[in-house]
């Protein structure tokens, strides 16, 4: 089971999940806060429309699959380690951060 380290701001987390989970739906379980402002009541739900799950990967970007289509049109020329974790499965152990 891939490990996923978490840097927030005031704290860091750390968890397992299974291969393959969406990196959204895992931080929201583990009570991560992944987003800020008024997009903690307003988002797309994972749909990859609003931009609002950013995460920034500090270490082993291959720990995620590779950006999707939709993914690639939000994100396009941006720094290839920032993701959006609705878009994103996990696929080994991973380090991001969140606050991006
Ligand atoms: S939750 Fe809206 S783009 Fe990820």
């Amino acid at each position: 089971m891939p490990k996923v380290h978490v840097f927030e701001r005031d704290k860091d987390i750390e968890f397992k999940c299974r291969a393959g989970s969406n990196l959204r739906k895992v931080l929201l379980e583990h009570k991560v806060q992944l987003y800020a402002g008024l997009h903690r009541f307003v988002n797309c739900r994972g749909m990859g429309l609003c931009g609002s799950c950013l995460v920034r990967v500090e270490s082993n970007p291959a720990g995620l699959t590779d950006r999707t289509p939709t993914e690639e049109s939000k994100l396009f020329g941006s720094n290839p380690h920032i993701r959006l974790a609705c878009q994103a499965e996990v696929c080994g152990d991973i380090e991001i951060s969140t606050g991006v």
